[in-house]
């Protein structure tokens, strides 16, 4: 009879040797703290702790996780400085659990990058890249000073984000920090975003195509509001549907809602987009914008009709405006672009220009 010592031995080299992954508690958990060792870890463990490394300029910290995998992120993980497009970080993986340790932070140096001309001016990197499926949940992420767009959701299907903290307000001063988005969604499906607060100086969430996204529970401050920005691809791959925002607060913020599409893209729709209970205070420009007349990154006041929006229906909605020039409601519908619209208590206070609708009033609503 062998002593034990020796039979667990000969057989964590059994397992070793035979690459059985799935009965190994002792090889699938692991701790890394240098960015080095990460690459192998992703690709050999289950349950991995990232903790506090510093990913070296120019390099995407690239986590493509194992089917099921769940990645503890802890302490502070940093970034070196280059100009380049980056991501920062990507995440991919089916049925993965991502969570923050209690004071985890990516940061990401913003202010490094800031020029205050945001997608032109120095090359800034993109910070997160999720394109995770089946399932995979995101919690208690904190991102610091985003350089350019903060979370960039994109070809992910089945996948919540929980209980984050985008905080780029060190770039307000100035829109320093300017095209900061905090959640930008495209080409993805199945999308919760719950509980989450964004202070930037770009749209709060923006979505480009997509469908069945479901966002909760949002704090924005600094920004742009809650955005749709459809039209930008050419083709016909410019849809939207199945979208809730509900019981969210936008602060100090340019619009609340905006809803543009793009005439000098391509074709698609919006469809079936609801607003409900949105609190707003110190809107500067629109309480609600919907225009169906952007291109070349700006109003043309020239409506058209290829992304046409039916079914936007907004309600509880209640904002107070800040300085004089805020137009509370805007509406610039292409002929034929809007149909089955449904607004209902919505209310503003404080200094404001006349509402504006053109080419559409919806029902329930009179401008
Ligand atoms: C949108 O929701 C409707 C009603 O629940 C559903 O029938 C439709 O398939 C959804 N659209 C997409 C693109 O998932």
């Amino acid at each position: 009879m062998l002593p034990l010592n020796v039979l667990v031995t000969f057989a964590a080299i059994a397992t070793s040797i035979l690459g059985s992954p799935t009965n190994s508690s002792v090889d699938d958990s692991c701790t890394v703290t240098s960015y080095d060792k990460v690459a192998s870890a992703v690709s050999s463990c289950s349950k991995l702790t990232i903790n506090g490394i510093t990913v070296p300029a120019g390099e995407t910290l690239t986590l493509n996780l194992k089917s099921g995998a769940s990645l503890t992120l802890e302490g502070t993980i940093k970034f070196g400085y280059q100009e380049w497009k980056g991501p920062l970080i990507l995440v991919k993986g089916s049925k993965v659990t991502v969570t923050g340790a209690s004071g985890f932070k990516f940061d990401g140096d913003g202010a490094k990058y800031w020029d205050g001309k945001g997608d032109k001016g120095k090359v800034k990197p993109k910070f997160i890249r999720i394109q995770t499926t089946g399932g995979s949940v995101f919690k208690n992420i904190n991102l610091l000073n985003c350089p350019h767009q903060c979370v960039s959701i994109n070809s992910a299907d089945s996948t919540t984000l929980q209980n984050w903290d985008v905080d780029v307000s060190a770039g307000d001063k100035d829109e320093l920090g300017h095209n900061t988005d905090g959640f930008d969604i495209s080409s993805s499906k199945n999308i919760n975003i719950e509980t989450a607060t964004v202070k930037n100086q770009d749209d709060c969430v923006a979505i480009n195509q997509g469908s069945n996204i479901y966002i909760s529970g949002l704090t924005c401050s600094g920004g742009h509001g809650l955005s749709l920005s459809v039209g930008q691809n050419s083709g016909s791959d410019n849809t939207v549907s199945n979208v809730t925002f509900t019981d969210c607060t936008v602060k100090d913020s340019r619009n609340g809602i905006h809803v543009k599409t793009h005439t000098d893209g391509g074709t698609g729709y919006i469809k079936n987009v609801v607003y409900k209970n949105i609190k707003m205070s110190g809107i500067s420009r629109y309480v609600i914008n919907v225009q169906e007349d952007y291109a070349g990154g700006s109003s043309t006041g020239k409506p058209k009709n290829n992304i046409p929006i039916t079914g936007l229906d907004i309600s509880d909605v209640t904002a107070s405006t800040t300085g004089s020039s805020c137009v509370p409601v805007y509406i610039l519908c292409a002929s034929g672009g809007c149909s089955s619209w449904t607004w209902s208590k919505i209310s503003y206070s404080g200094k404001y220009k006349s509402n504006d609708c053109t080419g559409y009033t919806p029902s329930g609503f009179s401008c």
